[in-house]
C-alpha cells in the first residue's frame, strides 16, 4: 500500500519524506488554504523533493476552464496529478488528460457507480473520501470492498485511494480490502507507529542493558 500526506504543509511533507515512507502528497483548495501560501508556490515547493505524485485540483466546474487550469498545473512538474471533481466535465476533462499521459486523481467520490465511472474515464486514480461517508451514517469500508471487487472483475488499472482518512483503523481496514494507496494527515501516519507495549518494550531493555554495564563500540 503506498501512502501520500494529505496536507500542503511543507514541514510536515519534509518531516514524512525524511521517514522513507512517504510515496505521494495529496492537496485540495481547504488544504491550501489552510497552508496560508500561494497554490502554484506550494505545488512547486512540494514537487521539489517529493517525487511521487503530487495532486493539484483544479477548482473550474465546466470542461473548458478545467482543461486550462490542468495546463497551468501540470506545467510545475511532471509529478503533478490533476485532481478532479467526479462530474460529467471532471471525467470529461479526465478522458482528455489520461489520454494526453497527464496522471489524473477523480475526487469526491462517494460511490461504486461513480468509481465504475472514473475508471472507464481513464483515471490514475480515485479517491472515495471514507471518514465523510461514515460520517453521514455509511460505512466508508463497504465502498472500498466494493469498489475493489468491480476493478478487479474488469482488471481497471485505476489505483484506489483511500481518502479522508480519520483513524489508523481506516488505513489498517482499507489495507486488509486491497486498496492501493490511501491519504492521510501526517497526523494519523505518525499515530501507526504507536503501541504502548513498543513503548515499555524498549523501556525495558534499556533498563536491564543499563544494568549489563556493556556498551556498544
Ligand atoms: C483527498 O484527497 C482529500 O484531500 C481529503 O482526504 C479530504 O479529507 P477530509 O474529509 O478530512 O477533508
Amino acid at each position: 500500500m503506498k501512502f501520500f500526506a494529505d496536507t500542503a504543509d511543507i514541514a510536515e511533507i519534509r518531516d514524512l519524506a525524511e521517514t522513507g515512507l512517504l510515496d505521494g502528497v495529496t492537496t485540495n483548495p481547504s488544504l491550501i488554504h489552510k497552508a496560508g501560501r500561494d497554490f502554484i508556490e506550494t505545488v512547486r515547493e512540494i514537487t521539489s523533493f517529493v517525487s511521487g505524485p503530487v495532486s493539484a485540483e483544479v477548482v473550474a466546474l465546466d470542461h473548458d476552464e478545467m482543461m486550462r487550469e490542468a495546463e497551468v498545473l501540470r506545467r510545475i512538474a511532471d509529478n503533478v496529478t490533476i485532481k478532479v471533481p467526479l462530474t460529467p466535465d471532471g471525467l470529461k476533462t479526465c478522458a482528455k488528460l489520461s489520454g494526453e499521459g497527464t496522471m489524473v486523481n477523480v475526487t469526491l467520490c462517494f460511490s461504486a457507480a461513480q468509481a465504475l465511472l472514473a475508471a472507464k474515464a481513464g483515471a490514475t486514480f480515485i479517491s472515495p473520501f471514507v471518514g465523510r461517508h461514515d460520517d453521514i451514517g455509511f460505512n466508508g469500508m463497504e465502498l472500498i470492498a466494493d469498489i475493489r471487487l468491480i476493478y478487479d472483475n474488469y482488471d481497471f488499472a485505476t489505483q484506489i485511494l483511500v481518502a479522508s482518512v480519520r483513524h489508523p483503523m481506516h488505513v489498517v481496514d482499507a489495507a486488509k480490502l486491497g486498496a492501493d494507496v490511501m491519504t492521510a494527515p501526517p497526523k494519523i501516519i505518525h499515530q501507526l507507529f504507536k503501541h504502548p507495549l513498543t513503548d515499555s518494550g524498549i523501556a525495558g531493555f534499556l533498563k536491564d542493558w543499563e544494568a549489563s554495564g556493556q556498551r556498544i563500540g
